[in-house]
């Protein structure tokens, strides 16, 4: 099983992934990776493609920042996310491709330039690993955002993208929201609401997979 969590800055999805991780462990054995995109903690080279990324000193390059994601996420799937994957392990991810889809497509336009281009290179950077499940973390931007400057210990005042002014931010909400309509593995979740709330609902959408995974597994309820 393959799990990503979207949304966007501040939507806690990384108290989120903790919580769900905890749950999937104590309560069902289930074997879990954490991990996350950019410059996955599993991966130096990941690391250094996310210093390049976020750092507010870089002046960037639109398409660089593009394919600099696309560089993180072909080597995170390849040499991360299958081989856990391959040993049975649910992977839990803090954002995948739907990030690139709502910050670079929708956001900064290139789904416009060529919308066919750019989904194939999306496709190619993931080895077409599709998530099982995306859970769609909403909320104001203008909530979001003043929380994880507040909170940056990496990068004080925020990083380049959080420097981004609020109309990009308000484009990257609607991003996900028009891939939450479109793409049939995602939940949209409401987060303006507290951290208890949130996790009982994505606990519920989860249910039925985590009964499949015992029954496959051996292990019958009751
Ligand atoms: P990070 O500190 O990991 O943010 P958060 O805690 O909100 O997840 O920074 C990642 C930043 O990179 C975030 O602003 C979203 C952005 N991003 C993209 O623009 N495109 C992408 O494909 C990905 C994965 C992230």
């Amino acid at each position: 099983m393959f799990i990503a969590f979207e949304g966007i800055e501040g939507s806690a999805k990384s108290t989120q992934l903790k919580l769900l991780d905890n749950w999937l462990g104590v309560k069902h054995s289930i074997p879990t990776l954490c991990t996350g995109e950019p410059g996955s903690k599993l991966s130096k080279e990941c690391q250094s493609i996310r210093k390049l990324l976020l750092d507010p000193d870089n002046d960037m390059d639109d398409r660089a920042e593009l394919f600099l994601y696309l560089a993180d996420r072909a080597q995170h799937v390849g040499k991360i996310v299958i081989p856990a994957l391959k040993e049975g392990k649910w992977v839990l991810t803090d954002r995948y491709d739907l990030s690139t889809y709502a910050y670079q497509g929708h956001a900064r336009g290139y789904r416009n330039v060529d919308d066919d281009w750019f989904a194939r290179s999306l496709m190619l950077a993931k080895y077409n690993k599709l998530p099982d499940k995306v859970f769609i973390l909403d909320l104001d931007p203008e909530i979001g955002l003043e929380r994880a400057k507040a909170s940056n210990k990496e990068f004080k005042g925020g990083d380049r993208i959080e420097k981004e002014a609020m109309d990009f931010h308000k484009k990257v909400r609607e991003g996900f929201l028009e891939a939450a309509s479109v793409f049939s593995n995602c939940v949209i979740i409401n987060a303006e609401r507290s951290r208890e709330e949130i996790h009982e609902d994505i606990k519920a959408y989860l249910l039925e997979d985590i009964q499949s995974w015992r029954k496959t597994n051996g292990l019958y309820e009751g």
